[in-house]
């Protein structure tokens, strides 16, 4: 088995940091690119790598932006006079929605941008050619200015679900020059409001319903809730605009308020056949903002300029997913997140190719869905998360063989791949004849820092593969040392140099971009860049061979199915229910969605433990970030573990959710409460068939490391 190696930690190791204890991996074996992908590849001469060498550092970067079309060309490539605010093509302008619809008009117009498969399977596959899409964004655009009066720069939120109307929504944005910032839709209306109130955003566009599981679930009625939430935060939304999952019919609850909500298909009617002069836009205005989880409540806008983010979209698009204009791609991630903005929508029509979205669930109606989806449509490159690939292999392992349907790239993204699930999705899923890029990045790099190029480089499961092109990564020691390859040794991981995808700053928080991604590392009087590390927030071990092994993230986050959820957002969730006095939480082994949350509270004096309290908390939990926050578990314990200056020790607890090793406890102000939560959790979670199957060296080495960081 991969990971069963010598995994526990020496007692001179525990001497390290949690970033920098030696891991005993056992290395994998290599996989060639398959030879018919790598002869048709875009990367596919080694010479691309020596034009990415480090010696051509900024410069190299304009083969990407020379993948789009500019209104007026750049006058610098790199402007880093005032780190870390690194600014690219300073001078250029250029319009997003024009590099991703119009200029593929004239050549292919009458293709496929879009193909939208809805999940009820009766129902019939959406086709969207460049030209519809170009009508569609156009006359959504129209009414964003003419009825909205947005202005460019302004911030119009989306909450939508998979439908096509997100990326008609999100072009309509980019054509104005308007910043989007899309809630993923299975966020709570809390969540959205509270990124609405952050973004200043004062007009929301939804969708009143959408299919999930087979039925239609309300959604118009989280718009009701935003409204609300962003008011406490001192934002009053001006306009809801309502999308119809069913053309002129209405799925809510959820009463349609007059004068401020309104149905976009009855609007429409007044904008048909407008155009709109795309609005041409410095290259370091912002595209969007993604909210993503951090350290503290408040939920970060990772701000993504349109220049650097899409030239850097575009051109990892061409060589890490391969995609050519007569490709079917299918990324089948929500759009709602990062992936989504970059790999669905930005990178994918930058290039010109058709883009295939999915609406519902993996196994709906059964596992076969997704290979039927691909035969069907003709996919040839797939792309999608460890998460989705361990649910498919669990309820239809043998699903892909029976579907006739040829991958030649697929992708692994949002968690580190178990190299057995990692070998299943080569046998079984590729059929041994597709090259597997396993992309390593994060929400706010915008685009992939490792990754193989497929017809290049050779896969090894487990591994996300070396840097990126351009991208100078390297492994920081506490101290800031750099540990050189193949010592075994982890450390946190960090990129050397600037890169066009990386976000511009956290919106409205730059001394915040500072400090969660720079201060650790940085020299923050000096102007040169190459004082500037970025620390991404993972810990990570490079190999001999210059391969990276992700170990997971190293701040106070939970990544749940890929999904990056914030320790303190949670928290802060149970706090509220009046009830709770404390509340911990912990990341659980799961065996599909790689980590699920455990919540540990305890009651304020004169209230009971009660499965009613933990109930609360739960639907609390599910009321202000959204049910894939829901906790497996609350545990009301009597008290929490803690240090003697109070910190909740949340390793012990993350210990013995997982039937782990809680490590040393002497230093605990209450070591007799480990018993005594043990006892409790571990004999309910026994009796629940909750005990998890053999931990592997790298889940022992983080659970036995969780929460450090804020202690
Ligand atoms: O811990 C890493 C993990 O996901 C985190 C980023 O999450 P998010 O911003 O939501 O973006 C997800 C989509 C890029 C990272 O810090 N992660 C992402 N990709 C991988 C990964 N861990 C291991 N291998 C990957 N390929």
């Amino acid at each position: 088995m991969a990971e069963t190696a010598q995994g526990a930690a020496t007692q001179e190791e525990k001497e390290y940091s949690e970033a920098q204890i030696a891991v005993h991996w056992k290395e994998e074996e290599y996989y060639p690119p398959p030879e018919e992908m790598a002869k048709q590849a875009n990367a596919g001469d080694k010479a691309i790598l020596e034009r990415f060498a480090p010696e051509r550092f900024p410069d190299c970067f304009n083969d990407y932006a020379e993948m789009l079309t500019w209104d007026k060309p750049w006058d610098t490539v790199l402007d880093a006079s005032d780190p870390p605010f690194f600014k690219w093509w300073v001078g250029g302008r250029l319009n997003a929605c024009t590099n991703c619809v119009d200029r593929h008009l004239e050549s292919r117009g009458d293709r496929n941008a879009l193909i939208w498969v809805p999940e009820l399977e009766d129902d019939e596959t959406q086709e969207i050619t460049y030209a519809d899409l170009h009508r569609r964004v156009n006359e959504f655009a129209a009414l964003l200015r003419d009825f909205c009066k947005v202005e460019p720069q302004d911030r119009v939120t989306f909450h939508l679900p998979m439908v096509p109307e997100l990326p008609v929504s999100m072009l309509a944005c980019a054509r104005l020059g308007v910043i989007h910032s899309e809630v993923f839709g299975g966020f709570s209306g809390t969540a959205c409001g509270q990124r609405m109130a952050d973004a200043k955003s004062s007009i929301l566009v939804t969708m009143d319903s959408y299919y999930r599981s087979g039925k239609l679930i309300d959604h118009k009625a989280k718009a009701d809730e935003a409204i609300e939430a962003a008011r406490k935060d001192g934002i009053e939304v001006d306009k809801v605009l309502v999308w119809r999952r069913i053309p002129g019919e209405y799925h809510s609850e959820s009463e349609m308020v007059q004068g401020r909500d309104f149905f976009i298909d009855e609007l429409l009617g007044d904008y048909r056949g407008q155009d709109v002069e795309p609005e041409s836009m410095a290259a370091e205005d912002t595209l969007f903002l993604m909210y993503t989880s951090g350290t503290t409540g408040r939920p970060k806008g990772a701000q993504h300029t349109i220049g650097g983010y899409l030239a850097y979209v575009t051109g990892t698009s061409k060589y890490y997913q391969d995609i050519h204009p007569d490709d079917v791609y299918w990324c089948f991630a929500d759009i709602g997140w990062i992936t989504g903005h970059s790999y669905i929508v930005y990178g994918p029509l930058a290039l010109g190719t058709t883009s295939v979205m999915y609406e519902g669930l993996p196994t709906y109606p059964d596992a076969g869905r997704p290979w039927r989806i691909a035969e069907k449509l003709g996919v040839d490159i797939f792309h999608t998360a460890p998460t989705t690939i361990r649910m498919l292999r669990k309820v239809g392992p043998d699903e892909p063989e029976k579907y006739d349907y040829h991958f030649k790239t697929m992708t692994t993204v949002g968690e580190p791949i178990e190299p057995d699930v990692w070998r299943w999705y080569y046998k079984v899923v590729g059929k041994e004849r597709a090259a597997i890029t396993d992309t390593w990045w994060m929400t706010e790099t915008g685009g992939f820092l490792g990754s193989t190029l497929p017809g290049l480089q050779p896969m090894k499961p487990g591994s996300c593969g070396p840097a990126c092109l351009g991208i100078q990564l390297v492994i920081l020691d506490e101290d800031g040392n750099e540990i050189p390859k193949g010592t075994g040794k982890a450390g946190r991981i960090c990129v050397r140099n600037p890169w066009p995808g990386r976000m511009l700053t956290v919106w409205g928080q730059d001394d915040r971009f500072i400090d969660t991604y720079y201060a650790k590392y940085s020299d923050q009087n000096s102007k040169e860049w190459g004082d500037w590390p970025f620390m991404c927030g993972d810990g990570a071990v490079q190999a001999d061979d210059g391969y990276f092994r992700i170990l997971g993230r190293i701040d106070d986050v939970i990544n749940v199915a890929g999904h990056r959820l914030g320790t303190k957002e949670l928290e802060s969730a149970a706090i509220e229910v009046d009830e709770i006095a404390e509340a911990a939480a912990v990341p659980v082994v799961d065996e599909t969605r790689g980590k699920i949350v455990e919540m540990y509270v305890s009651v304020k004096p004169g209230h009971e433990a009660s499965d009613e309290v933990a109930q609360k908390v739960s639907q609390q939990i599910v009321k202000d970030i959204g049910a894939i926050a829901r906790p497996k578990n609350v545990w009301v314990v009597p008290d929490m573990p803690k240090t003697r200056s109070g910190k909740i020790m949340r390793r012990v607890i993350a210990g013995i959710s997982n039937f782990a090793d809680v490590g040393d406890t002497s230093t605990l102000a209450n070591p007799e409460v480990v018993d005594e939560i043990r006892e409790q959790v571990q004999s309910a979670k026994r009796e629940k068939g909750e005990v998890p199957q053999d931990l592997s060296a790298k889940e022992k080495e983080e659970i036995a490391t969780y929460g450090e960081s804020s202690e």
